[in-house]
């Protein structure tokens, strides 16, 4: 019996990759190579020492920080030395990759080099959320089964997992009143992709817990936002929606438009059950920023690598394009976030950068002094700027 506790959102592509380092470790004992260093000492590092035996190999690890606790294992610092000393070095990590490879450039061993994920080519996984199973395991039949990225959000457990880490501070302090802003009091509220209900439920405290209708194709998001709040909610299979033309005053969507490549098609149901005069409110990631941000090359060559990102953006122009062809007119594109982990570069990091600015922003949220200050800034500075001028906007769509 093998306990498997991964990270991942697809617990399946961490045991696959590490069954190819495994065949992989298996060549090297052919070639006579065994002085192996880990690179990386996180989770992942645990999880190859938990399933692969390197006790025939001389092993050390090492990492540019100290983080988690690997069993038995000194972390060492990055250095030359360690490197020449090698004859295979492993890339554990999902931080910090690109400056682990640059690394290992700088000493010329790139030629020594394993990689668990290979940031250029895979499809990394989303979201971090916890699965576990009790089950015997035979590594070779297991297989990706399903590489959707939103499969995250509908396994078992999803649910619970995404309420605990979903991000609060900002989303309190600025985010929700954005959205709540257009939201009256007596009206009809439809919230698409509404999940575990952070926004649910400032919304049916506004309104009314009867006057708004929580959509999701996800069971296990509604499950744990159904075990909080008294509300309607529906589960969907695409964007289709379970109701006649002309049903809600507003319909709304935080974090759910930024992930669909097809928001046109989102955009027309939501106008079709949307009243005449009512109002569509989505938080959408600015194609200009992104590009702005993309084209120069002081803003890009001080920090971040100017990959985009995985998120979907929307110009400006093609907004209003869409909004023309259905009958709508967007009515205000609000920037916001500037100098949150959402903020400036946030569409132009390599998910290592990404990743790696998030963890700080999260730490520095959990100082509350700072909360107020960067309230003020947001909603009294930021938001009066151009719409290009973050990567994320409050988009706010009227039906003539
Ligand atoms: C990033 S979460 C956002 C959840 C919530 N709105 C929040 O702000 O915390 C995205 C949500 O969209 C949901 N979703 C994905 N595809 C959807 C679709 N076609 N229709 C409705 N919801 C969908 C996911 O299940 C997930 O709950």
């Amino acid at each position: 019996m093998k306990r498997i506790i991964t990270i991942d959102d697809d617990m399946v592509v961490i045991i696959k990759k590490i069954t190819n380092i495994q065949r992989k470790i298996d060549d090297l004992e052919e070639k006579g190579k065994r002085k192996i260093v880990i690179f990386g000492c996180g989770e992942h590092t645990q999880k190859l020492l938990d399933f692969i035996d390197f006790s025939k190999y001389e092993l050390r690890v090492c990492d540019t920080i100290k983080v988690g606790k690997i069993q038995k294992y000194e972390i060492e610092k990055p250095q030359k030395e360690l490197f020449l000393w090698a004859d295979t070095i492993i890339i554990s990590t999902v931080f910090f990759y690109e400056e682990m490879m640059e690394i290992i450039h700088l000493y010329g061993c790139n030629n020594k080099v394993i990689k668990l994920y290979d940031f250029d080519k895979d499809k990394v996984p989303f979201y971090k959320t916890e699965v576990s199973i009790d089950a015997d395991v035979s590594l070779d039949d297991i297989d990706i089964a399903d590489e959707n990225k939103y499969k995250v959000w509908t396994i078992k457990g999803s649910g619970k997992k995404y309420e605990g880490t979903v991000e609060r501070a900002f989303f309190n302090s600025v985010i929700k009143e954005y959205f709540l802003n257009y939201i009256n009091q007596d009206d009809v509220v439809c919230e698409i992709g509404a999940g575990t209900g952070r926004l649910t439920v400032e919304i049916a405290k506004k309104t009314s817990f009867d006057h708004i209708v929580a959509i999701d194709t996800s069971a296990d998001m509604l499950n744990v936002l159904e075990s909080e709040i008294p509300v309607e909610t529906r589960v969907v299979t695409d964007e289709k929606l379970p109701f006649s033309d002309e049903t809600f005053d507003k319909v709304v969507a935080c974090d759910v438009i930024v992930h669909f490549s097809e928001w046109r098609k989102f955009l027309r149901e939501h106008t079709r059950v949307l009243k005449k005069g009512g109002l569509i409110i989505y938080n959408i990631c600015n194609d200009d920023h992104a590009k702005m941000v993309s084209d120069n090359k002081k803003i890009r060559g001080w920090y971040f690598s100017g990959k985009r990102s995985q998120y979907v953006t929307i110009s400006r122009e093609e907004l209003e394009k869409e909004c023309k062809c259905n009958g709508l007119v967007l009515e205000g594109l609000i920037p916001y976030g500037l100098l949150n982990q959402s903020g400036f570069c946030y569409g132009n990091m390599s998910r290592a950068e990404m990743m790696h600015l998030t963890q700080l922003y999260r730490d520095m949220f959990k100082n509350k002094k700072i909360e107020p200050i960067l309230n003020q800034i947001e909603t009294k500075i930021v938001k009066e700027l151009p719409d290009w001028m973050t990567f994320f906007n409050i988009c706010v769509i009227r039906k003539l």
